[in-house]
């Protein structure tokens, strides 16, 4: 029986040995340049963050989602003023998924999307996990949609400095 790639991919949380490792990755793998302190967001509780890494020593792929408010997504300020005593709802926000192309259509971004809803779900103040997909990225959007994501709208302009700036909202609900 062959090797199954799953044996030889190792999913490690991101911490401070391996974040240079995550920087690199999301400098080829996304258009959006992360600065400073998003990778230091990171460390932090309430974030989740893993990297796979293939046979050993590869740094093939990675993840970053935060919780937040419930309806953070699309208004941050009413979802901030609901919430902070203690009893809110929240969401899990995907801030990054990509894995090197040489290694894609594996089974490695299902499974660090698996991780991710394993996370989102432990919690049960999280309602759903949200993220945001530039609209003419067919690969992610074929790729969410077969993993139970479901396209919530359009967002015009959600993008600054890259074209076409324009996202789809992407939601997968857990209740
Ligand atoms: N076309 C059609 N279906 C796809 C595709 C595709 N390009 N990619 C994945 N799928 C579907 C398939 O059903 C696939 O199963 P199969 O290969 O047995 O048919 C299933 O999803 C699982 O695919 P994986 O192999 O687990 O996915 P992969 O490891 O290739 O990662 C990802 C998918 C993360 C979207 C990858 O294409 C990628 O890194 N793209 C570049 C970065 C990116 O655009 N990330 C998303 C941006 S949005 C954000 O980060 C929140």
């Amino acid at each position: 029986m062959g090797t199954r790639i799953n044996d030889m991919v190792e999913y490690q949380p991101v911490d401070g040995n391996n974040m240079g490792k995550v920087r690199q990755l999301n400098s080829v793998l996304f258009p959006v340049r992360y600065s400073g302190p998003f990778y230091r967001g990171l460390l932090l509780p309430g974030q989740f963050a893993q990297v796979a890494v293939y046979g050993n020593s590869t740094y093939v792929g990675t993840i970053a989602c935060r919780k937040q408010a419930l309806g953070f997504v699309t208004e941050p300020l009413a979802a901030s003023r609901c919430n902070g005593n203690g009893s809110e709802m929240l969401e899990v926000y995907m801030m990054t998924l990509g894995v090197l192309a040489p290694y894609r259509r594996l089974g490695i971004g299902r499974q660090l999307l698996a991780h991710a809803i394993e996370f989102a779900a432990q919690d049960p103040k999280v309602h759903r996990v949200v993220l945001h997909v530039q609209i003419d990225n067919d690969d992610a959007l074929r790729f969410y949609h077969k993993h139970g994501f479901s396209t919530q709208r359009m967002v015009e302009r959600y993008y600054k400095n890259i074209d076409p700036p324009h996202a789809y909202l992407l939601e997968y609900r857990l209740k």
